[in-house]
């Protein structure tokens, strides 16, 4: 099969650093499915293990965490999905990645592809969605029924992949959402998603947020640098409010500057499911097949962008180098194999 791999960790200006191999078709076993892969996304992640570094793979590795694409068989303990059917997943940051034609993948975090989406448009969602459901949903606690109607949430990333997304879900729970954007074409995308407010975080966002009548919010969704809005969370954030980070923080944190205020803090990393088989995992497949009717019945919109095709290295560096950037608005896919 047709695969994007590499053995050296180097610049993606490097022709090296991502090439077009081919690598022995997988075969499916126990929970297993074998996903014909059609359509891929690009992720900070993808850039993130492919980060410069001396170690070498003895075999081609594989990248990509984020796909579409049809079921081409089955292991045999395998009870949610059967050949022919339309999927779409994250995966498992420690397999094998997506970019590669067939990939397996654990039916327990993989999803019905919603009717309504092109393979494109549906691998745009898994990875920054699975995200930033569990980051509002699970970790910052908000009732998706109405239970926190009314509710301020300040989304730092607004025009990112994950916040591109996390403005719909809190939208969609009724909350009111003010997200970070700095740049025309970002602030006007986060206001087509719903954001009641975009704030420029390149001004003094305290001030910008208590000109808008937002002194505290109740709900912090950190998709950006978690040392460099420490400070400011710490401030922002009502007594007895909630913070989300998605971001692994470099310097120590201050847990201090929360304590007056018994503010929560809490991780979110969407892999921790598959990373360490919980018990739960499932929950991430039952959650995309609840996306995907959230999506055809329009209630939520996928987030995609824009679309290189084929996928091959040469175009999966473009979109790494794109990723790396740190502009993308919405999300990135590489769709067919050419
Ligand atoms: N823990 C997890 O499970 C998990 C999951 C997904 C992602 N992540 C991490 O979360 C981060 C965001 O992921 P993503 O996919 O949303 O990234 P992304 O799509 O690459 O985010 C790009 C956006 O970031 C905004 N941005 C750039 N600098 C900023 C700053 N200083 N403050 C606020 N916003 C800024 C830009 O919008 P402007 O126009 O406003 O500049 C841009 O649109 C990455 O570090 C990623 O690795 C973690």
């Amino acid at each position: 099969m047709k695969a994007v791999a590499l053995t050296h960790y180097l610049p993606i200006s490097d022709l090296e650093s991502l090439f077009d191999t081919r690598l022995p078709k997988p075969n499916p076993t126990g929970r297993d499915i074998l996903v014909r892969v059609e359509a891929v996304s690009v992720n900070p992640v993808d850039t993130k293990v492919r980060a410069p570094k001396a170690k070498v793979e003895d075999d081609p590795k594989v990248l990509g965490y984020d796909a579409a694409g049809v079921v081409e068989s089955v292991g045999d303990a395998v009870t949610r999905f059967q050949p022919g059917d339309q999927v779409y997943y994250a995966g498992d940051v420690t397999r094998p990645g997506s970019n590669a034609e067939f990939q397996l993948v654990d039916e327990r975090i993989v999803g019905h592809m919603p009717t309504t989406l092109s393979f494109a448009e549906a691998a745009a969602l898994p990875l920054t969605t699975l995200t930033a459901w569990e980051a509002l949903f699970t970790r910052l606690d908000i009732n998706r029924a109405g239970g926190n109607r009314g509710d301020s949430i300040f989304i730092i990333g607004g025009a990112g992949g994950v916040g591109s997304i996390a403005i719909q879900l809190a939208k969609l729970a009724g909350l009111v959402a003010i997200a970070t954007a700095s740049r025309p074409q970002s602030q006007a995308w986060v206001r087509e998603l719903g954001a009641d407010h975009a704030v420029d975080y390149s001004d003094a966002l305290i001030e910008e947020m208590a000109k808008l009548g937002h002194r505290e919010v109740d709900f912090i969704a950190n998709f950006n640098n978690t040392d460099d809005y420490w400070g400011v969370m710490a401030e922002l954030i009502r007594p007895q409010g909630k913070i989300v980070g998605i971001v692994g923080n470099t310097d120590p944190l201050d847990l201090n500057l929360l304590k007056n205020k018994s503010a929560t803090f809490a991780w979110e990393f969407m892999f921790t499911r598959s990373m360490y088989q919980t018990a739960d995992m499932a929950d991430q497949g039952n959650l995309l097949d609840e996306v995907a009717a959230l999506i055809d019945a329009g209630k939520l919109r996928t987030t995609l962008q824009q679309t290189l095709s084929p996928i091959n290295a040469a175009n999966l560096r473009q979109a790494h180098a794109q990723v790396e950037s740190g502009r993308t608005i919405g999300k990135l896919v590489l769709a067919g194999w050419g």
